[in-house]
């Protein structure tokens, strides 16, 4: 059931199909490359429908007004006799900020998680999200690890260079061939994947025929 909080006119309810392409948008609003480059590179669209898809009862929206106020999508982990909860993703929407929105989608997720087994909860966020920070420090998050994340630019690696290199030749060469432009594919087809495997070793011993298209 959801619930509704006449005081602050909270409205906590599962995320819908209609949701989708807001959540994804107030989302791309809040995780910006200057504030968190790490949460920007990995917030995309599939986040969202790919939660929707897989964990429906711990995706919610609150709304305010009948107007998006926020978001949480999480997942449940069980590891050996631990089901852990984990909250990956958190927003609220900059004019419905310090309003307790949050909180209500957060109390909210987590027990249903409760009622689904968990007895641990996991969040993590960029180290200089000082208001994430206290707000998963007031509702009771704490033991912080710090997890160090690296990164290489690949056009400048000797080896992986050359495969981007090979890539641009490929597709100016199927730009020969074909006049409309590829779409992205989520998951690339498996006949280019078999051809990908190592091509800077087999590139001269494919021919025309082989090519993907
Ligand atoms: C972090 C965030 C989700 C908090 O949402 P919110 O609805 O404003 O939070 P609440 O109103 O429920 O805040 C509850 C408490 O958290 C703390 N808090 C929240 N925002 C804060 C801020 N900007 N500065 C300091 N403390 C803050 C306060 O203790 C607050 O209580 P108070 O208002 O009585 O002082 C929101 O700021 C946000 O969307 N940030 C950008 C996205 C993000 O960082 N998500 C988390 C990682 S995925």
């Amino acid at each position: 059931m959801p619930t509704f909080d006449e005081t602050e006119a909270i409205y906590v309810r599962e995320l819908g199909i209609d949701d989708i392409a807001p959540v994804y948008h107030l989302g791309e609003e809040l995780f910006t490359s200057d504030l968190y480059p790490y949460l920007y590179r990995t917030w995309d669209e599939w986040e969202v429908i790919g939660l929707y898809n897989t964990d429906p009862e711990y995706c919610l929206v609150a709304e305010t007004d009948g107007e998006l106020a926020g978001f949480v999508l999480g997942t449940i982990i069980t590891k050996a006799s631990w089901t852990y909860g984990y909250i990956l993703w958190l927003g609220v929407s900059p004019r419905f900020q310090r309003r307790g929105v949050a909180d209500k989608l957060v109390d909210k997720v987590v027990a249903r998680m409760i009622e689904d087994g968990a007895r641990f909860m996991l969040v993590d966020t960029d180290p200089t999200n000082t208001s994430a920070l206290k707000f998963f420090h007031r509702k009771g998050f704490g033991n912080i690890r710090q997890h160090i994340f690296l990164s290489m630019n690949l056009s400048k690696h000797e080896y992986y260079g050359r495969l981007i290199d090979y890539e641009h030749q490929k597709a100016e060469r199927a730009g020969y061939r074909r006049s409309r432009p590829a779409i992205r594919a989520r998951k690339p087809d498996s006949a280019a994947n078999e051809i990908l495997i190592n091509p800077l070793v087999s590139e001269s011993q494919i021919t025309e025929e082989e090519l993907p298209i």
